[in-house]
C-alpha cells in the first residue's frame, strides 16, 4: 500500500518521513473520547509519549528498580555480534520499532566494523517526533558512515511505511507487552506480513518473575514512573485543551496475576470534574476512581511460543540472561 508522508528533514544522510500529521489528531480525539466515556475509564498508552514522556521513560530506565533495561542491554551486549551477522551476508535496513533513545541500537552498531556501516541504513520508527529526530541526529554524529531514514508514525496504523527490502527488525523494551493479547497478535501478524523470507525480527520480551520484583519496577522510589504516567494528562491538556489537575491524581501499579501483567492506573484523589475543550466533553471522577493507562504483559516461554506461532513467526535463536528474566527472540516469517 502506498502511504502519504510529509518529509520533515532531509540532508545527505538523513531523511525523516512523518505519517502522523495526516490523521493523528482525529484518531487522538476519537480514542480519548471513547476512553473517558467508558466505564471504567481508560486512555491509550501511546499518548504517554510526547517529548517529555520520552525523557521520562529514559529516566525510568535508569532507576534502580527498573530491571528490564539493564537486563535486556546485558543480553544485547553479549550477543550483538551474532545478531549483527545478518549484515555480514548483505546490506539492508536495521529497522527499530518504538526506537526511543539510542541506547540499544548503539550496542548493535558498535558490534560492526565502521566500514560495514555503509552497507546498512538505520530506520527508527517512533510516535514521538522530537525524540526520534534528536536521536537520529545524535547517531549521525557518532557514526559518520551511517545513513538514517526515520519514520515518525504509529505502528498500530502505519506498518505499511516499513521498508520493503532486506531488513533486520528490532523491537526492544518488551514494548509488545503494552498491547493486550489480541492487539499484540495483530501487531505481530502485521510485522510478519511485512517481512521477506530472509528477514529477521528481534523481539524483546519481559518474562514472568517474582511479583515483588515486578511491582517494585513500576513503583520506583523516586516517583519517576508516577510522573511518566501523569504526563499523559499533561499531553491531553496541551493537545486537546483539557484541564486535568495533575496533582489530584496518583499512580497505582500492581501485578494482575490472572492476566500475567502489570497494570498502571491514575487514580483521582478526590471528586473532580475535568473538561476536554476540543472534544466538548466533561468527565467526572468519584474519589478513588481510576483511569486505566497502561499494561505491561509478562511472558512465559510456552505462552510466547504459542503467540509467535499464531502470528506466523518462528524462533531462529532465543537469547536470554542467566535468570531467565528477559528474552530476546530472533524470528523468521513462517512460509
Ligand atoms: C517502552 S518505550 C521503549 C523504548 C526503547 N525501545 C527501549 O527499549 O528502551 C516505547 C517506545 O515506543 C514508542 N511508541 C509507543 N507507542 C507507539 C506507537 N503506537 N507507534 C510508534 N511508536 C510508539 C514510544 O515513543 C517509545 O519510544
Amino acid at each position: 500500500m502506498q502511504m502519504k508522508a510529509n518529509q520533515i528533514a532531509e540532508d545527505q544522510r538523513l531523511e525523516i518521513r512523518n505519517y502522523l500529521d495526516l490523521d493523528h489528531r482525529e484518531e487522538m480525539m476519537r480514542l480519548v473520547g471513547e476512553g473517558l466515556s467508558a466505564e471504567p475509564k481508560w486512555l491509550h498508552c501511546k499518548y504517554l509519549y510526547d517529548q517529555r514522556g520520552s525523557e521520562l521513560f529514559d529516566e525510568i530506565c535508569q532507576t534502580r528498580e527498573y530491571y528490564p533495561t539493564r537486563t535486556e542491554m546485558a543480553i544485547v551486549e553479549r550477543y550483538a555480534r551474532e545478531i549483527m551477522d545478518f549484515f555480514a551476508l548483505g546490506g539492508g535496513d536495521l529497522v527499530e520499532m518504538g526506537s526511543g533513545s539510542n541506547q540499544k541500537v548503539r550496542q548493535l552498531l558498535d558490534a560492526l566494523p565502521s566500514r560495514s556501516l555503509e552497507r546498512l541504513r538505520y530506520v527508527p520508527f517512533d510516535i514521538s517526533e522530537s525524540a526520534l529526530v534528536d536521536a537520529a541526529r545524535e547517531l549521525l554524529d557518532i557514526y559518520p558512515r551511517l545513513n538514517v531514514m526515520g519514520i515518525v508514525g504509529d505502528y498500530t496504523r502505519h506498518l505499511a511505511a516499513l521498508p520493503s527490502g532486506r531488513k533486520l527488525l528490532v523491537f526492544f523494551g518488551s514494548t509488545l507487552g503494552n498491547f493486550n493479547e489480541q492487539e499484540g497478535l495483530e501487531l505481530l501478524k502485521g510485522v510478519a506480513s511485512a517481512m521477506n523470507p530472509h528477514d529477521r525480527f528481534l523481539l524483546g520480551l519481559d518474562m514472568v518473575k517474582p511479583v515483588e520484583v515486578l511491582e517494585a519496577a513500576y513503583n520506583d522510589s523516586q516517583g519517576v514512573t508516577e510522573s511518566f504516567l501523569k504526563n499523559i494528562l499533561a499531553h491531553l491538556n496541551r493537545e486537546l485543551g483539557a484541564d486535568f489537575p495533575l496533582e489530584h491524581f496518583q499512580h497505582k501499579a500492581f501485578f494482575n496475576a490472572q492476566r500475567e501483567c502489570m497494570e498502571m492506573h491514575l487514580q483521582a484523589r478526590q471528586e473532580l470534574t475535568c473538561r476536554i475543550d476540543d472534544l466538548g466533553l466533561e468527565t467526572r471522577f468519584t474519589p478513588g476512581e481510576t483511569i486505566h493507562v497502561e499494561i505491561a504483559r509478562k511472558f512465559t516461554p510456552d505462552g510466547a511460543k504459542q503467540m509467535l506461532r499464531q502470528a506466523g513467526l518462528a524462533p531462529t535463536r532465543w537469547f536470554s540472561d542467566e535468570q531467565g528474566w528477559f528474552s530476546l527472540v530472533e524470528l523468521a516469517r513462517v512460509g
